[in-house]
């Protein structure tokens, strides 16, 4: 096929190839001295470097390996305003609060749709060069008809996965009018955002919703054909994760505080536990009990939370190194959940893997294996990251949904074209 592009000596090539004839990611699997190759927008073939088929444009890794790329299911990028002061506090031993989203409403509904675009498209550009290239973006900062709804709409520009939070908090105007609030959330609010939107959710905590708002939120989602995730378990225990298998949620995330009740439920059940661990960095809390989870049979994803007050990173490689050093989960666990777990966590079926059929979203690291995302912490080890087939990169930005965030690098030839070799990338 024209443009077809073969990656050569690959040194260790993450599958999490599906093990059947379903498609969607099967377990943590690697292929050494493996080679792949892309056409359009698909992977179409993964196996032996030696037994490589011919292609138009042969690229050599030169021993690094290529993942998937990372599928980041919780993130809140639609935002204006700075807390590094609340951030620099909490570090000075104040502790975290809900209430910390409130000052992130004021400037966000203050600010220019411009602004928050630019906001927006920064974080993404952000996420995509740190290989991140699926992503799950929330409104709930805006909390009013208008504002939630130009949130969920300036997402959709960037990305399918768009989800509406407007259960983040009950803005300060209600006072202590909870269910008009979520009258609101349920009614016009909802209207307006559906559209744009995938996925309702609700942050589930004292201080925000408790189990019978978040129900009705996302009972009214569902109506609209959002389906629910929910914010569960953050900073206390509480009713949020079994809430979120009794709905059949896709996620139930944060998962910091659980119950033998809650790990045994989330075991049992097709809801993923998502954590956040940038979250328990963020705000000074004990990290979420992974090999608990994991023991137990529950599906763990991991993901960045990127938002301005609790957990203001967007890469996914440091999620990676947190969970392996802060949670004890191993390498393999770690990519897994951050790969194939997010697309479990987002019910999607064509990211989180490379085999033939799978969506040619693939990074290559200036590294021999997966393991040097938490051996080299902190360290931009992601060299090159390919979205939909097309190789992106940083200097030519230009984004949208179904688009990639930044343009193809065709200017230098690169990539593609008549038979070339590249020794370097
Ligand atoms: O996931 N928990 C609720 N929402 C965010 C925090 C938002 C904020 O503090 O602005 C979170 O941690
Ligand atoms: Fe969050």
């Amino acid at each position: 096929m024209p443009g077809s592009l073969l990656i050569t000596r690959i040194g260790e090539l993450v599958t999490n190839a599906p093990a059947g004839e379903e498609p969607g990611a099967g377990p943590f699997a690697v292929l050494s001295d493996a080679a792949l190759v892309v056409e359009g927008d698909r992977v179409a073939w993964t196996g032996l470097s030696a037994r490589a088929p011919a292609a138009d444009a042969v690229m050599d890794a030169a021993g690094r390996a290529v993942l998937p790329g990372f599928v980041d299911s919780h993130a809140h990028l639609v935002f204006a305003g700075d807390r590094s002061g609340e951030f620099a506090a909490r570090m000075a031993g104040r502790p975290y609060a809900a209430g910390g989203i409130r000052s992130t409403v004021l400037a966000t509904r203050a600010a220019a749709d411009s602004s928050l675009r630019a906001g927006l498209r920064r974080l993404a550009g952000e996420m995509l060069r740190q290989g991140t290239t699926t992503f799950e973006c929330k409104s709930g900062y805006g909390l009013t008809v208008a504002d939630e709804a130009r949130s969920v709409a300036l997402a959709a520009e960037v990305t399918p996965e768009v989800t509406y939070l407007g259960a983040h908090v009950v803005p300060a105007e209600f006072g202590a009018d909870v269910s008009g609030y979520v009258e609101l959330v349920c009614g016009p609010m909802l209207e307006a955002c559906a559209p744009y939107s995938r996925w309702a959710d609700v942050f589930c905590e004292r201080g925000a919703f408790g189990a019978d708002e978040a129900r009705a939120v996302l009972t009214a989602g569902l109506s609209h054909g959002l389906m629910p995730r929910i914010h569960a378990n953050q900073l206390g225990p509480g009713p949020g994760v079994r809430l979120a298998v009794e709905l059949g949620a896709a996620s139930a995330d944060h998962c910091t505080f659980l119950s033998a009740a809650d790990v045994d439920a989330l075991a049992s059940s097709a809801t993923v536990a998502t954590l956040l661990p940038g979250a328990e960095f963020g705000t000074r809390q004990p990290y979420p009990g992974a090999r608990r989870l994991l023991s137990a049979g529950a599906v763990v994803a991991l993901a960045t939370d990127c938002n301005p007050g609790s957990s203001y990173t967007s890469s996914m490689p440091f999620c990676v190194a947190l969970a392996v050093r802060e949670m004890r989960m191993t390498t393999e666990e770690a990519v897994w959940a951050a790969t194939a777990g997010g697309a479990r966590a987002l019910r999607r079926t064509d990211v989180g893997y490379l085999a033939p059929g799978a969506r040619a979203d693939l990074i290559l690291l200036d590294a021999p294996s997966h393991a040097h995302l938490a051996y080299r912490p902190g360290v931009p080890l992601v060299r090159a990251v390919w979205q939909s087939g097309r190789r992106v990169s940083a200097e030519t930005p230009s984004l949208g949904q179904g688009r990639p965030l930044l343009a193809q690098r065709d200017d230098t030839g690169e990539t593609h074209g008549g038979g070339r070799r590249y020794d370097a990338l």
